[in-house]
């Protein structure tokens, strides 16, 4: 049997570098692989709305901006299935009965659950007393890896392409797909996780060098950002703070700009942009032994940056004036995804003998029960 690949992402901004080398182009060149039947991608607009209940407009608002820059990285609705979580109903009640196959204290130590609470203004406990203070943990999202195994189980996916920081939602589902199928039978498939190849691309920092890209630090550099955008980031970027005269020797370890080259730059590029050095490795000895400016280091990573982003740049305007194909294609995506994940439900409530009414054995047992008695 062929493998089936779902993933997705919170529609709560647009994506940026770190989405594109972490997972948005691996999904391109999944699509190409003769590996994998199908790929769902799911826009995850009901998990976004367990920590922002109160504003269910952003959600609504990035819906389209992270279907904008899927199309534009170059996922093809024709190879891909792009769908809207919140439109696939059976996702909750495939959630509802695998609730009780999780206790409280297995979603508690989640370890990715237990850092985003922390994160969260909720992580305080509520104020006694005062009934106007919302603090305290929205069930849904103590319960969202739950939810997750929901989106993953319900189309079969044999492969889930994420971050590492998605490691113990993966192993959450494959737990509950244990004990599912020994407790009412094999209808569930123990999905595998599927991690970024290149260790430089697991984790793209922030142009602050901040461990990670993430829209709250401003630290971004967005795949619709400008070519002046883009010019500006990385000329703002941090380096190395004890580099402060080009003859310095310079560090490349925790240097931003040396860390997004490893990720982005190919031999191919010097000859192009920078002849002086015929590698990464030759510069970054140039840089070590000092006499090696940021300037020219960052020009570089300028060049690289917006011929990569140049046809992202281009596919991208295509659809921004194409909106409402853009929403048919959702929609189209959304079907689909609900009449498979509905095939799933049926087999689940087959399974747990919940499919009352096409159970003509328990009706035809019970009637002849009955009618036994009162004769
Ligand atoms: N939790 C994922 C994230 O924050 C998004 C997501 C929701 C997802 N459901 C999923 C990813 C199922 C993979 C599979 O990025």
């Amino acid at each position: 049997m062929g493998k089936i690949i779902l993933t997705g992402d919170r529609p709560t901004g647009r994506l940026h570098l770190g989405h594109f080398v972490g997972s948005l182009s691996r999904r391109v060149q999944l699509q190409k692989s003769e590996e994998f039947d199908k790929i769902f991608i799911m826009i995850a607009d009901a998990q976004a709305l367990t920590d922002n209940a109160d504003n269910p407009e952003k959600v609504r608002q990035n819906i389209i901006e992270v279907a904008l820059d899927y199309l534009s990285c170059g996922i093809d609705p024709k190879r891909s299935t792009i769908f809207i979580q919140s439109q696939v109903a059976e996702l909750c009640e495939l959630a509802f009965y695998y609730m009780n196959l999780v206790t409280v204290q297995r979603l508690q130590r989640n370890p990715t659950v237990k850092a985003e609470i922390k994160l969260r203004d909720f992580a305080e406990e509520a104020i006694e007393g005062d009934t106007t203070q919302k603090k305290g943990i929205p069930v849904g999202f103590f319960t969202y890896p739950i939810s997750q195994a929901a989106d993953i189980t319900a189309f079969k996916a044999t492969t889930v392409p994420v971050g590492e920081d998605q490691e113990p939602m993966i192993e959450q589902t494959r737990e509950i797909v244990h004990k599912f199928n020994t407790t009412y039978g094999e209808v569930l498939v123990v999905p595998e996780i599927m991690l970024p190849d290149n260790s430089a691309c697991m984790r793209l920092p922030g142009t602050d060098g901040k461990a990670k890209m993430s829209k709250s630090l401003g630290n971004c550099i967005y795949l619709s950002d400008s070519e002046k955008d883009v010019k500006q980031k990385v000329m703002s970027m941090y380096t190395d703070p004890d580099h402060l005269r080009i003859e310095d020797p310079g560090k490349v370890e925790g240097n931003a700009v040396f860390t997004y080259l490893d990720a982005f730059c190919r031999d191919e590029h010097f000859e192009k942009y920078l002849p002086d050095y015929k590698n990464l490795d030759e510069m970054k000895a140039h840089y070590r032994r000092g006499g090696l400016g940021d300037v020219k280091c960052k020009k570089l990573l300028i060049a690289i940056l917006n011929e990569m982003l140049a046809p992202i740049r281009e596919r991208r305007a295509y659809w921004e004036n194409n909106i409402e194909e853009v929403y048919r294609i959702l929609e189209e995506g959304s079907l689909e995804a609900r009449r498979t994940a509905a095939q799933t439900l049926n087999e689940v409530r087959g399974a747990m003998r919940i499919n009352y009414f096409e159970d003509r054995e328990l009706i035809s047992e019970q009637a002849a029960r009955y009618k036994a008695a009162n004769q």
